[in-house]
């Protein structure tokens, strides 16, 4: 960061440890030892991990268990420095792959058709599944300016992918419940239109669309049905076996031909992967990338990425043989014991509400009395760190295994409580939270707005 003490102040101090450590902005001379590495490395880890650990935070940290991380960690060195490309090396990677994806087809009610590919996150899955139906678009229909119809709360990583795959996103206004308005996405069907995309659930405010009559719908046009389940797909199976009421999402409604669902988030695995799931192989084989022509040899491909480390999918499928359905299901019960405190809670504040109408795992906040975002301003100065949403002015608590720690739900109340007194007659004019996403109540996303939203991003890789 340049310095410009108004950036500084927008940003917070993104770079703490340079006083601490210095700044390194070249190869050193003669390398650090290990030692001194290790300890700016544990110094820098151990700080960041207080952040989290109290259980204030929303979502990002899904487990948050040490001893969870520590054995993950374990199996992610075995082969962290093995490349999934070269598969002679390490038929282990077949295996922990295969397995992974053919574990959550079934969690998702796939059947012996379904297929898929384990990715680097979230965002490549929906890329992965934009590029199929670009291409099947073209391949079975001939279309050239593919378009997908989505409601307006999908995930960015829509926009992105048609961003770089020449494509359109028709991003369609939501009910008065925050749900994909199906008629209106019916409206919005053209010759152009490849598929639809809706969530289970959605970033915003974790609701389910109805997938049920998107996927009538699509079936009628016979065009894809995707479903971004990266945030809920892997926690909403379990909620729905505990009982609660789950719209259905998945592989059961016969328009469903994609499916998105992070093994890094409610899979509870390592960050850096996630599944991308298909109805059949038709679909998936356009996903694949394959040369034949190349000096370096024949070359083919599942997924974006090309070298990959083997450590991730093999912790990935550690994380899930560990859990079990047992402990999935555990880790759904403490969470929705949390959700449910919160809710009542919730239910006893007049001036607050929650938007959606089955909340489960992902409560949204808003209010039509006061500000929602001097709410957060109060509870980030008690250690929340909430996730700021806009449209209406709000933000969201991501629940996690975390929050089912002893209290926490408890304390949340509480301060909630006393955040909307402070939200009433706030002590200054303008709220300090806003909506920047992974900023958490850091910054006020407005000011971003003012300065050029790339320049938040440019400021990330300046080393002071
Ligand atoms: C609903 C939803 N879709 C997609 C994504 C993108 O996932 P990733 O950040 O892993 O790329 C997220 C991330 O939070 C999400 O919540």
């Amino acid at each position: 960061m340049s310095d410009d003490q108004d950036s500084m102040d927008i940003f917070g101090d993104l770079h703490p440890y340079n006083s601490r450590f210095g700044v390194i902005d070249q190869i050193p001379a003669k390398g650090l030892t290990q030692k001194e590495i290790l300890k700016q490395v544990c110094f820098m880890s151990e700080e960041e991990d207080k952040k989290w650990e109290t259980g204030l935070v929303s979502g990002t940290m899904y487990h948050g268990g040490k001893e969870h991380y520590a054995f993950l960690n374990e199996v992610f060195g075995s082969f962290s420095y093995v490349n999934l490309l070269q598969r002679d090396m390490c038929p282990s990677g077949t295996k922990f792959e295969a397995e992974i994806v053919a574990m959550v087809a079934k969690m998702l009610h796939g059947d012996e058709e379904t297929c898929g590919a384990v990715t680097s996150g979230g965002t490549e899955s929906i890329y992965n599944s934009m590029f199929v139906y670009r291409e099947w678009g073209r391949d079975q229909k001939g279309i050239t300016q593919p378009e997908v119809v989505a409601p307006e709360t999908i995930h960015p990583a829509f926009l992105k992918s048609a961003h770089y795959l020449g494509m359109k996103v028709i991003r369609v206004p939501v009910t008065a419940d925050f749900e994909a308005d199906v008629e209106a996405m019916r409206a919005k069907i053209t010759p152009n239109t490849v598929a639809f995309a809706a969530s289970a659930g959605s970033y915003p405010h974790g609701v389910v669309d109805p997938i049920t009559q998107l996927s009538e719908v699509a079936l009628e046009h016979k065009i894809g049905l995707h479903v971004d389940g990266c945030l809920g797909g892997f926690i909403l199976p379990w909620i729905e076996k505990l009982g609660y009421d789950v719209p259905p999402f998945d592989f059961r409604l016969p328009g469903v031909t994609s499916i998105s669902c992070d093994t890094h988030k409610y899979g509870y695995g390592l960050k850096g992967t996630s599944t991308i799931t298909f109805r059949n192989k038709d679909l998936r084989r356009y996903m694949f990338f394959a040369q034949d022509d190349w000096p370096g040899g024949i070359y083919v491909s599942p997924t974006v990425q090309g070298s990959r480390s083997g450590g991730l999918s093999a912790a990935t499928w550690a994380a899930m043989v560990s859990m079990g359905e047992e402990g999935y299901l555990k880790a759904a019960r403490a969470i929705m014991d949390a959700s449910d405190k919160i809710r009542a809670g919730i239910a006893k504040i007049p001036e607050l509400h929650i938007m959606g109408r089955h909340p489960t795992f992902l409560i949204s906040i808003t209010s039509d009395v006061i500000d929602p975002y001097f709410v957060n301003d109060y509870l980030a100065g008690k250690g929340w760190r909430m996730n700021g949403c806009q449209k209406p002015a709000g933000f969201h608590f991501c629940l996690t295994l975390r929050q089912s720690l002893p209290g926490i739900a408890e304390k949340f109340v509480k301060d909630l409580g006393e955040a909307v007194q402070f939200a009433k007659n706030p002590p200054y004019e303008t709220p300090k939270s806003g909506f920047l996403y992974g900023m958490g109540s850091t910054a006020d996303g407005r000011e971003i707005l003012q300065m050029g939203m790339k320049s938040f991003v440019e400021a990330w890789y300046d080393v002071e």
